[in-house]
């Protein structure tokens, strides 16, 4: 289905002011934003307009009941300049599955990726030219309609906006195995990419941090023993040559990434299992010789390679290498920049300038 997105543009781009060797993390925004309402049941007026700011009444129902979920995915360019999306429908359908459990409406997902492709087809000039960078894209969705009462809202706004993001610079992190805060319960709203999960996240985070760690490793929140995920990534491990990456079991996160590694690696020969895995098992591998590898995926970072868990008061020596990490992710970037073949046909072309 075709819909009729309605184009307001800027006078004058931005972007030139813009160094794209040196981006803020997070804080530059390019010059468009794309906008969608929902009322009476459907979604209405679909439109790229400049990106500023948005009227919100005090008792907008996402400001205090929470009803708000978000995307995170990229934009990069291939070897001939062309804009390209990494599995966007995959975001869509996550959004929906998010959408779902927080009694929110769906969106289909043709106009998800119309807008899409409408924004960044604009907003072709602000990818980084640079190796490694990107245009980081944040469809979201909240309720906006001004109530006081606990219900779901019957009015929300979808919205995608666009931030230059810079190279990241994979470093070895530590992450803090955490015993005492939860991120996600069973039956609660882990699989979501609701926000609240995010601000649940932000205190055990700064404590993490002030101990020396990168990012929390979440563990079950009933007997604070199995591994989940991390702070915005999923997990891999690899033990005596084979990967094993914690289950979907309603708590974790579909990482679209983690997909994507997991058919990486199922096509390199490897053998890779989704099981239930305990921090125990971890600390008796690192301690055996047997703990090969270990890594993050997600799409701020592509993979992270971890050099240490800090469990109470143990360290737990995770690798110093993780070759297969480094292929992987290096396969990876090549796919999602043109260089490789997309063999797992992964990558949507955006034409420039759709509008
Ligand atoms: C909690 C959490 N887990 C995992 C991921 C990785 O997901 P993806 O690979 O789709 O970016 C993210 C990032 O979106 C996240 O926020």
């Amino acid at each position: 289905m075709s819909y009729n997105i309605s184009i307001t543009k800027v006078e004058t781009s931005k972007v030139d002011a813009l160094d794209f060797n040196n981006i803020p993390l997070g804080t530059t925004f390019t010059d468009h934003m794309f906008i969608c309402d929902y009322e009476n049941g459907e979604w209405v007026n679909p439109r790229v307009i400049p990106m500023g700011l948005i009227p919100t009444h005090p008792a907008a129902m996402a400001l205090h009941y929470g009803q708000a979920i978000f995307e995170g995915m990229k934009a990069y360019k291939d070897t001939e300049g062309a804009p390209m999306l990494f599995r966007p429908k995959e975001n869509a359908k996550r959004l929906n599955k998010s959408a779902d459990r927080m009694g929110m409406p769906n969106i289909p997902e043709d106009l998800f990726v119309e807008g899409l492709k409408e924004l960044v087809g604009l907003e072709h000039n602000w990818i980084p030219p640079t190796d490694g960078s990107a245009l980081y894209l944040r469809p979201f969705m909240y309720a906006d309609e001004p109530f006081i009462g606990m219900r779901a809202a019957t009015h929300y706004k979808f919205i995608i906006m666009a931030s230059p993001a810079g190279p990241f610079f994979s470093k070895r992190i530590k992450l803090w195995a955490e015993k005492q805060f939860i991120r996600a319960a069973q039956g609660g709203t882990g699989e979501a990419k609701a926000a609240g999960n995010y601000a649940a996240a932000i205190r055990p985070t700064e404590l993490a941090k002030a101990k020396g760690y990168d990012q929390v490793l979440w563990l079950d929140a009933a007997e604070h023993k199995y591994i989940q995920e991390v702070g915005t990534m999923n997990i891999f491990f690899k033990i005596n040559g084979e990967f094993i990456t914690p289950e979907l079991d309603g708590s974790v996160l579909h990482g679209i990434t983690r997909a994507s590694v997991i058919e990486m690696l199922r096509a390199m020969n490897f053998t890779v299992t989704e099981r239930k895995i305990t921090i125990d098992e971890i600390k008796t591998a690192s301690e055996n010789g047997t703990l090969e590898e270990a890594f993050g995926t997600g799409t701020a970072v592509g993979i992270a390679y971890i050099q240490e868990i800090g469990l109470e008061d143990e360290t737990i020596h995770v690798s110093d290498e993780s070759p297969i990490g480094l292929e992987v992710n290096d396969t990876l970037n090549a796919i999602k920049t043109g260089k490789l073949d997309d063999q797992f046909n992964w990558m949507t072309k955006v034409e420039k300038e759709l509008a």
